[in-house]
């Protein structure tokens, strides 16, 4: 999180995490080629290798689109998420193989420059059943590098939380590309209904999945209830918060989460500033917010990361009255002290 660069640390988990990748990729790869080879006898190696790296790449990424919504569904699939930044480099990198062999094959072999020639050489954009749809597939892999490039905790903590969350939401743009790149390809040459199967239920898969979570996570928020005279929002009972935990409420459209701790209450976005993972979700630890995604950690009364650390996340004002917590919807600006709310004893010291 600090603005200097540091090396990516490697730790046993990562090391098991980098060689599952990579274990899959060469399984997926030899089982695609040898079956293909088997499947299609006349078909060339250069064609199997393409289309092996360019399905595997896809599937990757499907993969990385689904574990956000997957790890807010069900805690299991937390780890996988752990690594899901170097899943992303190992798509652009196979991506890479496959559209680096592609321009080589079909666009390197004239007086053209590969890049040009994917570019100009066909015109059609106007024809659905003849679109460029390499076109497509390089504009996927430009965004695609762009996050793999920037992908370090180094650019998150220089180019500003919100800049970096904003580059790494062009992902869905690169899959919406990426799904006219093979759904227009599957139009041209040999129609592969498989192919065109296939995708259709990756499409369906990965957009079901989002409304799923996100009707999920949307259902378990209370509502803020209609505000009292000074602006404060009943937030519930304090006593069906469970210590070291979080009650999520919606505001307005945006998530706050109420924690209680040490016989306090403080109220912060439930928004993690790392990659946007569900902070309410997470408990207090050693008197720090912690984020169950990666475990980025806030101070409860300022939002702010521990030092060296400079995330800072919204601060809500938050009172204490007959036994319910009362939250003020306005966001204070990130890192700004809150004095948390004290929670009375039974015995009313
Ligand atoms: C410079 C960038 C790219 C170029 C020039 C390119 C080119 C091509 C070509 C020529 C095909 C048709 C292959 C065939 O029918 O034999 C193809 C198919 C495909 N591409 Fe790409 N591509 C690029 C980037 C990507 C990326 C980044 C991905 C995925 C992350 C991808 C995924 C696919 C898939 C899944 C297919 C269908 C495979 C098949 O036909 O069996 N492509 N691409
Ligand atoms: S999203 Fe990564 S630590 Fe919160």
């Amino acid at each position: 999180m600090g603005l200097n660069y540091q090396a990516v640390g490697w730790n046993r988990q990562k090391k098991i995490y980098d060689l599952t990748i990579v274990g899959g990729c060469v399984t997926y790869l030899v089982l695609f080629v040898g079956l293909g080879f088997i499947v299609r006898p006349l078909a060339s190696a250069e064609t199997l290798i393409i289309r092996g790296f360019g399905t595997l790449a896809f599937l990757m990424l499907h993969v990385v689109l689904s574990i956000g919504s997957l790890c807010r569904l069900d805690s299991r699939f937390l780890p996988l998420l752990y690594n899901r930044r170097h899943l992303g480099v190992a798509t652009f990198l196979v991506g890479t193989v496959h559209g680096g062999f592609a321009l080589f094959q079909f666009h390197a072999l004239g007086d053209v420059n590969p890049l040009v020639s994917v570019l100009t050489s066909n015109p059609n954009y106007f024809s659905l059943t003849h679109f460029p749809f390499q076109v497509l597939g390089l504009a996927a892999l430009c965004v695609l590098f762009l996050m793999a490039a920037t992908s370090h905790d180094f650019w998150l903590a220089n180019l500003t939380a919100p800049t970096w969350k904003a580059l790494h939401m062009l992902v869905y743009v690169a899959y919406g590309a990426l799904v006219l790149h093979v759904g227009l390809g599957v139009l041209q040459a040999e129609t592969s209904l498989w192919l065109a199967a296939v995708l259709c239920v990756g499409v369906t898969w990965v957009l079901g999945l989002h409304l799923v979570a996100g009707f999920r996570e949307r259902a378990g928020d209370a509502e803020g209830g209609s505000p009292r005279e000074d602006g404060f929002v009943d937030a519930g009972l304090v006593d069906e918060i469970p210590d070291n935990r979080a009650r999520v409420i919606s505001l307005g459209g945006e998530r706050v989460a109420v924690f209680r701790y040490d016989g306090k209450l403080s109220a912060v976005s439930s928004v993690c500033q790392h990659q946007n993972g569900p902070l309410g979700e997470g408990c207090v630890v050693d008197g720090f917010i912690t984020c169950p995604w990666h475990g980025f950690q806030y101070v409860p009364e300022t939002g702010a990361s521990p030092p060296p650390f400079t995330e800072k996340i919204p601060t809500f004002r938050v009172r204490v009255a007959e036994g319910r917590a009362w939250v003020h919807p306005t966001p204070n600006p990130p890192g700004t002290l809150v004095e948390p709310a004290r929670i009375a004893t039974p015995e009313g010291t």
